[in-house]
């Protein structure tokens, strides 16, 4: 069974992923490079909107006995029992919209998807599709090495999991109209 790293866009998946499948010599299956060779991706900029019922079937074909799953759309397009240990990275939203600015997204883009980590979106889809599977670990201001450790961690049954919430942070900023378009 199959071990996952999802969360918002920006949170590290990618570099995280690239380091454990290092150490651990797992193959990774890339979530949204398997929706882009499929063609399962809207033509829009905005790569939620993909066709997620397809994609599962995709997936489902290309996944071996044990690989390491990265990408922000795992809640939507895997099943339970084809994972072992869904790890969920949280960073600081703050921290995303710099990432975001650096990747040219548009305004309305870095709203949606920072606000998405406000709200803690993948983390609660995870929970209720995988439920205790799901760990969450909070990344923000961490090395990648320090990363890289917490999550062989889990992986490897110390299961810590983070309880993780931005929103009274961004509240008592007075920062609502950052996150959210109203
Ligand atoms: N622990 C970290 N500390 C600081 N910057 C990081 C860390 N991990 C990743 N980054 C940087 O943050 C950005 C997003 O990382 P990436 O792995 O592409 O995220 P994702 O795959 O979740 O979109 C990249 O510029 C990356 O170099
Ligand atoms: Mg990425």
């Amino acid at each position: 069974m199959s071990i996952v790293i999802t969360g918002n866009p920006g949170v590290g998946k990618h570099t995280i992923t690239k380091k454990i499948s290092e150490i651990l010599k797992l193959s990774v299956i890339d979530i949204n490079t398997i929706a882009k060779d499929a063609g399962l991706f809207e033509e829009s900029e905005n790569t939620n909107d993909v066709n997620t019922a397809e994609l599962e079937k995709v997936i489902k074909e290309k996944i071996s006995s044990c690989s390491l799953i990265v990408g922000h759309l795992a809640p939507y397009v895997l099943l339970p029992d084809q994972v072992k240990k869904v790890i969920v990275l949280r960073r600081n939203p703050y921290d995303l919209i710099s990432v975001y600015r650096e990747r040219a997204y548009t305004e309305e883009k870095i709203r949606e998807n920072a606000g998405s980590e406000v709200l803690g979106v993948i983390a609660y889809d995870a929970i209720n599709q995988f439920g205790k599977k799901v760990f969450q670990l909070d990344v923000t201001g961490k090395s990648i090495s320090e990363i890289t450790d917490k999550v062989l961690d889990i992986i490897n049954e110390k299961e810590i999991n983070e309880e993780v919430d931005w929103l009274d942070l961004v509240i008592k900023q007075n920062d609502l109209k950052k996150f959210f378009a109203y």
